[in-house]
């Protein structure tokens, strides 16, 4: 059977505005956010409902044509970019974005996958409810985007991941059938956690069209702070007591290199230095609470305490909520910054929490050794031990060479990364870009039940071949 056959099937079962098939149509669905990498649909369908999701897997699997589940496409490891031979239907789920129902008794509401995060937020907040998960691209990725990769972000220290605030799943099999598990329990300990291998599975195992997700009690008030400290260890120090000393109300605690500060500035012009002087790291840091108690007072013991321990030189704690939002813009410009300086590195390895200095002194030392002109910037979840590990190549380096260069890097880093016990990702996930080293470091025991996984629910790698594990 021709693939016209399959397009003509699909443009019956799910009418004009689910099927694009003009290339400049389709043309944004085939570049990734960083305008890196390019793919190819074949097509792109945009089912609006759960049924046409599975027909329209039905019958890519009657035509035996991969597909690609693809949310707000701003995943950084090209897991949702089609192939580049055109042999893969990209299947969206932007028309599935509907909030179905809120519980704020519960705690709970259940939403389409391919809602986008912020409307998700916006929503829980008109019924004084948050859902915690914060990230840059929250304007634009979607909920089933968030769960196929197991999202993080900045409220992980407070909330946890993604795969800790969703209750239930709906999801379609790559058969084509379709898996109802929106139960919204806060506890259910029947079997096996099967929705839970859904989290983190990056659009291999099945597509997500529906959750059940955690929310907590809106937070009235928070305080955010970005201070000026003089070196990592600082950093590291003051996140200890920072833990202590805030009651558990501490909801992130970013680190952020001078460098990245610059790059933010650079990136938007209205914002200027935030401090009186330069110094080589900030912590941008934020406690919240949901009832009257005095943060305020609370953060300030908090910044005496280190100031006097002379682990903050400086600070500015935001008197407002538009101070606030200002020294937040510092953390979402600085990607910006990152991403108009073209081709680089962009990394998001863990470590133990302690042994962030250890790692940032011995990755940097390697990597200055072999490419004494490239640019470090190490920044990230500090909480989650979470660093965004990133290189930009050096300016000499002529286009043509970028790539290798850095792929040099990355396996220098990674050795580091290996050698403190640590993960190459933390919260991205492995794609395709980084599935060769993710390889290279699973046991033959851990390589025979990632399989063991992927064929109980995909055995023909119908859905996103050779994302995570690699074509059979
Ligand atoms: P996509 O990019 O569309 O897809 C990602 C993967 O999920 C692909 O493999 C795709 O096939 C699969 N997929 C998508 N939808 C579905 C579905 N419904 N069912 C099954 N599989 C599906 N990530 C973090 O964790 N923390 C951060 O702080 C963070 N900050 C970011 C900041 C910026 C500026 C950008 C551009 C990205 C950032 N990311 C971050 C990465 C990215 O935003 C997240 O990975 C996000 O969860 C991806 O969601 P998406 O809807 O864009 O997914
Ligand atoms: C961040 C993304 C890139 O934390 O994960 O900025
Ligand atoms: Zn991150």
């Amino acid at each position: 059977m021709s693939t016209d056959t399959l397009l003509d099937a699909l443009h019956e079962r799910l009418g004009g505005r689910g099927l694009l098939r003009d290339p400049a149509d389709m043309a944004r669905y085939g570049v990734d956010w960083a305008g890196e990498r390019l793919g190819q649909p074949l097509a792109v369908a945009r089912p609006a409902s759960t049924a046409e999701v599975s027909a329209t897997v039905m019958l890519c699997r009657e035509h035996g044509v991969a597909m690609t589940p693809q949310g707000g496409h701003s995943g950084l490891v090209a897991g949702a970019l089609p192939a580049e031979d055109g042999g893969e239907l990209v299947i969206s789920l932007e028309r599935m974005d509907r909030v179905r129902e809120i519980d704020p008794i519960n705690f709970s509401m259940i939403v389409d996958a391919g809602c986008i995060l912020d409307n998700v937020k916006q929503a829980a907040a008109e019924h004084d409810c948050d859902f915690p998960l914060s990230l840059g691209a929250q304007g634009s990725c979607q909920i089933g985007g968030n769960i196929a990769t197991n999202a993080g972000g900045l409220n992980v220290l407070r909330y946890g991941m993604m795969r800790e605030l969703v209750l239930g799943l709906e999801v379609v099999l790559p058969d084509g059938r379709i898996w109802n598990g929106l139960k919204a329990l806060h506890k259910d300990n029947r079997g096996y956690p099967l929705q839970q291998l859904l989290l983190g599975s990056e659009g291999t195992l099945g597509i997500v069209t529906a959750a059940v997700l955690k929310l907590s009690p809106r937070q009235t008030q928070s305080r955010t702070a970005l201070l000026g400290l003089p070196s990592v260890e600082a950093v590291i120090t003051l996140y200890g007591l920072a833990r202590r000393d805030c009651s558990d109300l501490l909801s992130a605690f970013e680190l952020i290199p001078r460098r990245c500060i610059e790059l933010a500035m650079e990136a938007t012009p209205t914002l200027s230095d935030p401090l009186d002087d330069a110094y080589p790291w900030y912590v941008l840091m934020e406690v919240a609470a949901s009832g009257p108690l005095d943060l305020g007072a609370m953060l300030e013991h908090l910044l005496e305490q280190g100031m006097s321990r002379d682990l903050v030189v400086d600070g500015a704690l935001a008197a407002s909520d538009a101070q606030a939002q200002q020294l937040w813009q510092f953390r979402e410009s600085m990607l910006e910054g990152q991403r108009r300086r073209g081709e680089h590195l962009r990394t998001d390895i863990a470590v133990p929490i302690s042994a962030i200095p250890a790692f940032v002194e011995r990755a940097s030392a390697a990597i200055m050794a072999a490419s004494p002109t490239c640019e470090i910037i190490a920044y990230g979840h500090v909480g989650d031990g979470n660093l965004h590990f990133n290189i930009l190549p050096p300016t000499t380096l002529a286009d043509a060479d970028k790539h290798a260069h850095l792929h040099e890097l990355e396996t220098l880093l990674f050795e580091v990364v290996d050698e403190v016990g640590g993960s190459i990702s933390a919260e991205h996930g492995i794609g395709r870009s980084k599935q060769d080293a993710y390889l290279a470091r699973l046991s033959p025991l851990e390589r025979e039940l990632a399989d063991g996984v992927k064929t109980l629910f995909d055995p023909a790698h119908a859905l996103n071949p050779g994302r995570i594990l690699p074509r059979p």
